[in-house]
């Protein structure tokens, strides 16, 4: 298939592209380049061997995304594009709600008159809001999330079961991520976030590298083994085949909205983590426990059975290997990707 990948440069969407077309597909990229660096795209050919077209526009931006959609036979898309800092979405609410909402209707819209019907969307566990009981399960309700950000995950997919409801060529999957990390095992592409990391991976890789002192472990006296909050940590490479896979299932399947979560089915410390990736890594974190993060939660993981049972899909990727592939990236890019 010729499958439009949104936010193809970013951190998911770059790994994803790879194995788009080691599966076969043939893919373009629409970015903004707004929270990611244009050098990533000369990685991604270098690692495809294929010619990556790149579309440096924002979604919101409905005349080019039509143009796009005229210009361009398209017959899948993947829609990572949107913003997703939790602390940045609250500073900044209607950035948030204007960006991830706006984008997917000019995008939606688009492939409506254009006749492309298959539509996978990057959906998050935070969907599950404070009250699920765990392990997450997808049929879960209601959905309810804790930031703007988190609502703008919950309001799209509300937006496009409406949409999928009305428009019997539309086929939806909406893939809800646990926690991605590490890089593909070539060290050539991975996470890049801009400023101080808000999650837990980067920041602990770049304590590893040298850029920051310490990591702060924020919450020691939570209800779980060590203190420590536990969460369902899933390699970058797992969750980009997850997506490959849930593309070929929408693709062959007549039900308009399918909901996966995408994640291991097991919770890992945060204390955990940061002692496997001393293994992995050689070096020493120094670390101190200070309070808690506002909004975290103690404990979560997915239950990943339906995507086990009807894509034939599991996570194959252990911890030591996420943080040995995170290490390889950061190792070999201390500063990110050049500008
Ligand atoms: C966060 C978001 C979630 C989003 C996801 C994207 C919040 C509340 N949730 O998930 O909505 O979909 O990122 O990847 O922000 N930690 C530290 N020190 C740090 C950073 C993190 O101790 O410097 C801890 C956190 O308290 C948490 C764990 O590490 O217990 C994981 O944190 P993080 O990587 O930010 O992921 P989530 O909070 O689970």
């Amino acid at each position: 298939m010729r499958v439009l990948v949104s936010g193809g440069a970013g951190y998911i969407g770059s790994h994803t592209v790879v194995q788009l077309v080691a599966a076969g597909h043939e893919v373009l990229v629409v970015d903004s380049f707004a929270n990611a660096k244009p050098a990533v795209v000369g990685r991604l050919e270098t690692l495809t061997g294929a010619a990556i077209p790149v579309h440096a526009f924002d979604l919101t931006d409905h005349e080019k995304t039509e143009r796009l959609f005229a210009q361009e036979p398209i017959d899948a898309v993947v829609h990572f594009a949107g913003l997703k800092a939790v602390g940045e979405s609250v500073q900044r609410p209607l950035d948030y709600y204007e960006n991830n909402l706006e984008s997917t209707f000019s995008l939606v819209r688009a492939m409506r008159r254009h006749g492309c019907g298959l539509l996978v969307f990057s959906s998050s566990a935070t969907v599950y809001g404070d009250h699920a009981p765990v392990p997450y399960v997808e049929d879960y309700e209601p959905l309810s999330a804790s930031s703007p950000y988190g609502r703008t995950k919950v309001m799209i997919e509300q937006v496009l079961r409406d949409v999928a409801h009305i428009d019997e060529g539309l086929r939806v999957a909406l893939l809800r991520y646990f926690n991605p990390v590490g890089a593909h095992p070539s060290g050539t592409i991975g996470e890049d976030p801009q400023g101080v990391p808000n999650n837990l991976m980067p920041f602990v890789a770049q304590v590893a590298v040298g850029r920051r002192e310490r990591l702060e472990v924020f919450g020691g006296d939570y209800p779980t083994a060590d203190g420590t909050c536990e969460r369902d940590y899933i390699h970058v490479e797992d969750l980009a085949a997850g997506h490959v896979a849930a593309l070929s299932w929408i693709a062959t399947h007549d039900r308009r909205v399918s909901t996966w979560n995408l994640g291991g089915g097991r919770g890992t410390s945060v204390l955990q983590l940061v002692a496997a990736f001393e293994r992995a890594s050689g070096r020493t974190i120094p670390y101190a426990i200070v309070g808690r993060r506002a909004g975290d939660l103690p404990a979560f993981w997915a239950d990943p059975t339906l995507a086990r049972e009807e894509l034939g899909w599991q996570t194959t990727r252990t911890v030591e290997e996420m943080c040995a592939d995170t290490w390889r990236w950061q190792r070999a890019n201390p500063q990110g990707y050049p500008d």
